[in-house]
C-alpha cells in the first residue's frame, strides 16, 4: 500500500466538510489500508481522510495507544490492527479535560485543547457494520480530534484565541524560514 502525502495546515482542503461514505467496497478498504500505513509511517496515532485529500467521513486510529480505557491487561492490545471509523457520530459527551495535542497536518507544533472526557460514538467499520462504543482517555481525545477534521476543524481552532494566535505566528515564521513545509 502506498504512503499518501499528508496535507499541511493552512491547506484549504483541510477546511472542507466531508461527505458520508456510502459504498463499503474494496476501494474504500484499500484507502483505509493506505491511511493506516501512512499514519504509522508518520508516525501518528490518528489520521483523517481529508488530511490525505479525500473529503469523506473516514478516519483511522491506533488502538494500541488505548492504555487507559478498557485495557484487559492482555498483551494482545499490542497486535491489534489500526481501526477504521466511518461516518462517526458523537452521541454523548461528558466532562471536560485539557490535554496537549499535535496533528500530522501541523507537524512539530503542539497546543492545549479542552475535550470531553468521555464520549459515546456510533460509527461504521470498513464492512459497513455499525458499532456504538464508549471511550475515555487518549482514545476519546484522538476520536474528537479526528472527527473535527471531518468537519474542516483543526485543533488550532479549539485553542484559546491568545495561544492560537501565538502558534499561528510561529507557524508562519517557521514556513518563511523553510522549517515548516506547506503543501503544494
Ligand atoms: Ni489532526
Amino acid at each position: 500500500m502506498p504512503i499518501l502525502p499528508i496535507l499541511h495546515y493552512p491547506d484549504p482542503r483541510l477546511r472542507r466538510v466531508c461527505v458520508a461514505v456510502e459504498r463499503f467496497d474494496d476501494a474504500l478498504r484499500e484507502l483505509i489500508a493506505s491511511m493506516a500505513e501512512t499514519m504509522y509511517d508518520a508516525p501518528g496515532v490518528g489520521l483523517a481522510a481529508p488530511q490525505v485529500g479525500e473529503a469523506i467521513r473516514l478516519l483511522v486510529y491506533d488502538p494500541r495507544r488505548d492504555d487507559d480505557d478498557g485495557d484487559d491487561g492482555d498483551d494482545d492490545d499490542a497486535v491489534e490492527p489500526p481501526r477504521a471509523v466511518i461516518n462517526p457520530e458523537i452521541l454523548q459527551r461528558e466532562g471536560s479535560v485539557v490535554g496537549e495535542e499535535g496533528c500530522l497536518s501541523v507537524p512539530h507544533f503542539y497546543g492545549d485543547v479542552a475535550r470531553a472526557a468521555r464520549i459515546v460514538v456510533r460509527f461504521q467499520d470498513g464492512e459497513g457494520t455499525v458499532h456504538e462504543e464508549a471511550h475515555e482517555g487518549l482514545t476519546a481525545r484522538i476520536l474528537q480530534h479526528e472527527i473535527d477534521h471531518l468537519d474542516g476543524v483543526v485543533f488550532l481552532d479549539r485553542m484559546s484565541a491568545l495561544k492560537r494566535d501565538i502558534l499561528k505566528r510561529k507557524i508562519k515564521k517557521a514556513a518563511k524560514a523553510g522549517e515548516y513545509t506547506l503543501t503544494a
